[in-house]
């Protein structure tokens, strides 16, 4: 006797082809016209070596049907099959479980291939690809996909050479981690790891904070003081928020750079550091440097090797993983019991940008943990899917949108011109959401930053849309009653 393949599809007359093509394979084909009909035809013996499962049934959904399959014998071989080609929905599918997602049409050679792969015994368990973890002390690095193994890559590959290194990428996608692997994996690992914060301090005190002073220098320094960067000799010092540093201090930082030397404050001879030099940034340092407000020459000594961390919402695979990390951590933490996430609440969390990355998701997982309500945190979740999508409709504005009514002439008086409709409601899409940004800057007092807050996207984003409807302009940023732009 060949195979045994049960299809569970609520239309399996679409597939009377590939059931003829399997039993003239020898297979023998069982129908499931839903999903409970599938849980009850497994409580049976003989199990089926391959399931065939409708992502989209009416009822119990694909998805469900799969982590309710799994939950009753966690062997079962199962492909999910759908009309379209989802990459989220396939990421997790496999998350659940799955072992493989085809879209329809299915051709019989593609089952064929799997069910030679599928004797029933060898089907247990389908071993996920695990994601590496990387320990540093107690800090754990998660390697949950792809982007991440080739930023660890990177690091490998720069770890040991003395050159200075620069991270990007938005705020929460796990700079600051990265940083600590470099330095673990460097040939100063033993020495110390010294982090400054250049958003944190005014421009004099982030100078003695990094160059030290000598006694007298100014009043109150009874005692001289080292700075970070004698601290970190033999090691690593780490400038985070680099893309913050004041003007005054970036030139000292360029001396540092070339020579590995600067000047306590109040001190007549220049000391040296040989201390490696990391820094990070969420800002986009080009548009910085355009508006002259970060150095070029220290820039390209800075990024002597550069590795980019892509946002949350762009390495979705990455998601349940990192979930199920987050939440094993925390239950240990707050010792409470680990609590599971069901195929709905994987899926509104795949779906979901994630603006504040990997720190939102610790949020999140902490929230979970403490409600300890499952539906609660769906709804919610669901809700913010829901708004993303709204906020997102504008994205796809072409670069030349029209600037906010506000900055130029009567609402609309152009985009009524436009005969298609599309482009009209596009046009009128991108008015309103220019001048919601204009008055939340004015609300901001022209503090991006804190704009990007108040609108809950990332600066990045903000500094793009700016420069879409022609916001970035003194006049503009006057008209939007900045003080600063
Ligand atoms: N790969 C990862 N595996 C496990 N945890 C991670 C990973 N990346 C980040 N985290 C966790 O997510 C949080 C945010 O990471 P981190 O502080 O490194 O981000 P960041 O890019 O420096 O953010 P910011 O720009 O806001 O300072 C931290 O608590 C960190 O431990
Ligand atoms: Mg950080």
């Amino acid at each position: 006797m060949g195979s045994r393949v049960l299809i569970v599809d609520d239309e399996p007359e679409a597939l009377n082809y590939l059931i003829a093509g399997l039993e003239a394979s020898h297979c023998e084909v069982e129908v499931a016209r839903h999903g409970l009909a599938a849980l009850q035809r497994v409580q049976q013996d003989p199990l089926p070596d391959l399931i065939l499962l409708d992502m989209v049934m009416p009822g119990m959904g694909g998805l469900e049907t799969l982590e309710r399959l799994r939950q009753a014998h966690s062997g079962l071989k199962i492909v999910m099959v759908s009309n379209v080609n989802d990459t989220r929905k396939a990421v997790l599918a496999a998350q659940l479980g799955a072992a493989d997602y085809l879209t329809k049409p299915l051709r019989t050679v593609d089952l064929t291939s799997l069910l030679r792969l599928a004797p029933l015994a060898a089907a247990a368990e389908t071993p996920l690809a695990l994601p590496g973890v990387e320990r540093i002390g107690d800090r754990i690095c998660v390697l949950a996909g792809p982007a991440m193994q080739a930023a660890y890559q990177q690091v490998l590959q720069v770890a040991s050479l003395n050159v200075p290194v620069l991270l990007l990428g938005e705020s929460g996608t796990g700079k600051e981690v990265l940083a600590h692997l470099v330095h673990h994996r460097s040939p100063q690992a033993a020495r110390p790891f010294v982090k400054v914060n250049c958003a944190a301090l005014p421009s004099e005190l982030l100078e003695s904070e990094l160059f030290g002073y000598e006694a007298g220098a100014f009043t109150g320094a009874i005692k001289a003081k080292p700075g970070k960067f004698e601290l970190a000799r033999g090691g690593t010092i780490f400038l985070d928020e680099i893309g913050e540093m004041p003007a005054s201090l970036q030139a000292k930082l360029l001396h540092v750079l070339q020579d590995g030397s600067f000047t306590r404050l109040g001190a007549t001879r220049p000391s040296t550091t040989d201390a490696r030099i990391i820094s990070a940034t969420n800002l986009d340092l080009h548009a910085a440097m355009a508006d002259q407000r970060f150095r070029s020459d220290l820039f390209y000594r800075l990024s002597g090797f550069s590795i980019e961390l892509p946002p949350l919402r762009e390495r979705r695979e990455e998601i349940p993983v990192l979930l199920r990390h987050f939440m094993t951590r925390f239950a240990e933490t707050f010792v409470r019991p680990s609590l599971p996430f069901s195929a709905e609440l994987l899926q509104a969390c795949v779906e979901y940008d994630w603006p504040g990355n990997l720190r939102e998701m610790e949020n999140f997982v902490k929230r979970y943990l403490i409600l300890a309500d499952e539906n609660l945190v769906l709804e919610e979740m669901q809700r913010k899917v829901a708004a993303g999508k709204v906020a997102a409709a504008p994205r796809t504005l072409p670069l030349g949108a029209r600037p906010p009514a506000r900055a130029a002439g009567p609402p609309a008086a152009a985009a009524r011109e436009q005969r298609d409709l599309k482009s009209l409601v596009r046009g009128l899409k991108g008015e309103a959401e220019a001048e919601v940004i204009a008055e939340v800057l004015a609300q901001a007092h022209g503090v991006r930053k804190e704009a990007a807050r108040l609108l809950n996207i990332s600066y990045k984003a903000l500094l793009y849309k700016l420069r879409m409807y022609g916001l970035d302009t003194p006049a503009s940023a006057k008209a939007a009653g900045a003080g600063r732009g």
